[in-house]
């Protein structure tokens, strides 16, 4: 259990691990490109180890230096069968990513498993896209891991996504791009695209246009040297916490600040925030910049589906700040939450109670009434269970709320961030 006291201000400038999608993806697209990358400043979580593991349980050396990595990529013909099952830990991304991968890789044959919370997530909705260009892949009864995959040679197809996913649409991309003839894809809403970007900065055969992605077969190009930019989803718990709290000021520099990320800085200035955003320079197709968030009065607002993929991730701490604004919030079209590394919906509403606000919560929806300022919130012991973004939102609410919190299942912040902590400590002042 670890206890996190109201702080007496939050002030200083910090730079992040780099973000955690575009490490996955920098990581699995060298491996398949031939020759060497290398990978600076990668996320430093087990989410992203677990993606380089299996890596090199495929046969593609993966080299560490601190937070960096060289990938002696190979064409996927090229890629081994594994000695033994693939553990992706936390990671569904890593899970997702690889089953569309594998699935187009003929001869090779792999199980794919993870931990108990990654056992319990839908994998039939890439497994059955997947199924109609021809991939073999058994799961459990329930939909769920483990996966087994045996590789076929794919045919391309045409793909309508029923919702709005980035680790769906990149496993079918993955497989469009060993695949056939052209594989596309549509979705409901766009999603993060990370990987169109970096495919497209790779060479690959790829168009996007009017909302549908296009892919063929096509050799990549090495990505060469480069710096990952720093994760915009563990930006946002410091930049709302400063937003919470009355004597803050931080900044955040080396920012991914893909708009399909940052998200959340939209709902907030919706919200009256005193924050920006300035983009700086672009790495591989990515904008990358600084976020600067000052002490600020919010009001409440309102988050439909259209917004939702644009700040996935960030609606456990937006909810934390919606509990803090004044007047009711609503959060529609969020029953994603309920499939993350936990049930988010319903544990987000289970702090947000703890912490004495009304919440009303249905299948896909969240209504929040704001206690006005984050000095009335109520503190307590919160049960984080094995979701890293539920433990860094009580963390924050702890920090910058009107009462210690004790939160409980801290140490699953190693899946994302294990240097959350020190970094929080670091913006406390002493008095
Ligand atoms: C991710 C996509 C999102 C997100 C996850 C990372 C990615 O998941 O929640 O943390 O890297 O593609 P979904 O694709 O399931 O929405």
């Amino acid at each position: 259990m670890t206890r996190f006291t109201p702080a007496p201000r939050l002030v200083g400038a910090l730079t992040l691990p780099g973000d955690k999608s575009i490490s996955h993806r920098a990581l699995l697209f060298a491996a398949l490109a031939p020759g060497a990358s290398e990978l600076r400043g990668l996320g430093t979580g087990e989410d992203v180890r677990a993606t380089a593991n299996a890596l090199q349980q495929l046969g593609i050396p993966v080299a560490w230096q601190g937070e960096d990595a060289t990938v002696q990529g190979r064409p996927l013909a090229q890629w081994q069968t594994p000695s033994a099952p693939i553990d992706c830990g936390n990671s569904g991304t890593t899970l997702r990513l690889l089953m569309g991968l594998l699935a187009a890789a003929p001869g090779l044959e792999a199980t794919l498993i993870g931990d108990a919370s990654l056992l319990r997530r839908p994998m039939a909705r890439v497994a059955e896209p997947l199924r109609r260009m021809g991939a073999e892949i058994t799961l459990s009864e329930t939909g769920t891991a483990p996966v087994h995959i045996r590789g076929k040679a794919l045919q391309g197809q045409d793909h309508v996504l029923p919702v709005a996913s980035a680790q769906v649409k990149t496993a079918l991309l993955l497989a469009g791009l060993h695949a056939a003839g052209a594989t596309t894809v549509r979705e409901p809403a766009q999603s993060r695209d990370h990987t169109e970007r970096m495919l497209g900065a790779m060479g690959a055969d790829l168009t996007v246009h009017e909302g549908e992605i296009r892919i063929q077969s096509s050799p990549l190009r090495s990505l060469g040297r480069v710096q990952v930019p720093g994760d915009p989803s563990s930006a946002a718990f410091f930049a709302i916490a400063a937003l919470l709290h009355p004597r803050a000021d931080v900044t955040v520099d080396g920012l991914c600040l893909n708009p399909g990320r940052i998200g959340f800085a939209s709902v907030l200035e919706r919200m009256g925030a005193r924050m920006l955003t300035g983009v700086q320079r672009t790495v591989f197709g990515e904008p990358v910049g600084r976020l600067h968030a000052l002490s600020s009065i919010l009001r409440a607002t309102r988050i439909d589906a259209a917004e939702v993929p644009a700040c996935i991730d960030e609606l456990p701490i937006l909810a934390l700040a919606a509990a803090c604004a004044r007047g009711t919030s609503v959060f529609s079209g969020i029953g994603e939450l309920r499939v993350k590394e936990s049930d988010r919906l319903a544990a987000t509403a289970r702090l947000l109670r703890l912490l004495g606000a009304q919440v009303r919560d249905s299948s896909d929806r969240l209504e929040i009434v704001g206690k006005g300022q984050a000095s009335r919130l109520a503190g307590g012991r919160f049960d984080a269970g094995p979701d890293h973004r539920m433990a860094m939102t009580a963390a924050i609410a702890g920090t910058v709320g009107g009462a210690a919190i004790d939160v409980e299942g801290m140490e699953s912040i190693s899946s994302s961030f294990p240097g959350f902590v020190d970094a929080l400590r670091s913006l406390r002042g002493a008095g």
